[in-house]
């Protein structure tokens, strides 16, 4: 099967191409290296393209006809919530406007099946202990719009006799499958921290007052080499019935902040201590998934802890800072 992969050269979209190519697919990486990194990508061609440009959505047809593309895992987005809300129509034109830019493709070209790549920004301020696919969903910035109206989009485009399509909704991803595929853009939890022990700081804990275990936030962090796996689960399963077109990528178990600064700890070998600061304004207590779903239709689920997530997170961090920390 040949597999069109938008993003490819991203950090997560780089992790799908090689799970792809260890299988025997054969993959195109359409992608306009905004953000993404070329030496990412071996063995795969190489389109550079951006997706918002104008004709962008002839030259795709172009390259599905040309490579007979089976199947399309469409990465390319922005994807800070920060700058979406400084710049949000920008957003709206590079999310919505890139996604449009597949469907019109696919559809043109009659490629059947598209994963797309949403997120947990689109439930907003969970208070579930556990967050289903059918809680409410109220995104808190443009980001999250996009996710939401992207998966509305995709659904519309395929009632319409466009391609089937699944999103997957990502919490938070962590980790590298190898020391050169680490986040280069990461702006969350684990290279904060990283950052602060690299500069022999104490990482800044958000609030400590939190009705959670130990009174920090919790999230549910998910190896990027598991939700890779997760892409080839939806591919294939997209042959088949499935009865929902959104499902939650997450393991299930909260990590909270402090057991992250611990495990970054045990990683670094820096002394696990912290500083605590006010919360920042808008972060819920807890967000962490319940990935039944996705276990049960998808016949997917994570299997790494978060020491493997912040050990092989690290291992990148020191690639990428040429070896100096640590
Ligand atoms: N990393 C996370 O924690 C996370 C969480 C939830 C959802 N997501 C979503 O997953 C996807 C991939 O995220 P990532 O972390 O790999 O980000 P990334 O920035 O590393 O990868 C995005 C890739 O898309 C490319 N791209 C961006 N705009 C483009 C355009 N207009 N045309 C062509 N290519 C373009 C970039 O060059 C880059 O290679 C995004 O859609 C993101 O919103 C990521």
């Amino acid at each position: 099967m040949t597999v069109l992969v938008t993003g490819g050269a991203g950090y997560i979209g780089a992790h799908v191409v090689r799970l792809l190519q260890q299988r025997g697919d054969a993959v195109v990486v359409v992608d306009d290296l905004s953000s993404g990194a070329a030496g990412r990508v071996s063995g795969a061609e190489l389109v550079e393209l951006d997706l918002t440009a104008p004709h962008s959505a002839a030259r795709l047809e172009g390259v599905m006809r040309a490579h007979r593309v089976e199947a399309v895992v469409h990465f390319a987005a922005k994807k800070s919530v920060p700058e979406s809300v400084e710049r949000p129509l920008w957003y709206y034109r590079q999310n919505l406007g890139g996604l449009a830019t597949v469907l019109e493709a696919m559809t043109a070209a009659q490629v059947p099946k598209l994963v797309f790549s949403s997120s947990a920004a689109v439930y907003g301020n969970t208070t579930s202990e556990l967050v289903g696919e059918d809680d409410p969903t109220s995104p808190t910035n443009p980001y999250g719009e996009t996710k939401l109206y992207g998966e509305a989009m995709a659904r519309a485009a395929a009632v319409a006799g466009g391609p089937r399509f699944v999103g997957l909704r990502y919490f938070n991803v962590a980790g590298a499958g190898a020391p050169d595929l680490g986040d280069l853009g990461a702006n969350n939890l684990i290279p904060m921290v990283f950052e602060r022990v690299e500069q022999g700081l104490e990482p800044l804990v958000f609030g400590d007052d939190y009705p959670t275990p130990d009174g920090t936030c919790v999230r549910d962090f998910v190896h990027v080499v598991d939700l890779a796996a997760a892409h080839l689960s939806a591919i294939d399963r997209l042959s088949g019935d499935l009865a929902h077109d959104v499902f939650n990528i997450g393991t299930g178990r909260g990590y909270s902040v402090l057991e992250v600064i611990e495990a970054i700890g045990r990683a670094t070998g820096a002394p696990a201590t912290w500083q605590v600061s006010p919360r920042r304004l808008g972060d819920p207590a807890t967000v962490v998934a319940s990935p039944v779903r996705a276990n049960q239709e998808l016949g997917w689920r994570a299997d790494k802890n978060l020491d493997d997530m912040v050990g092989d997170a690290w291992a990148a961090w020191r690639v990428r800072r040429g070896g100096r920390s640590g």
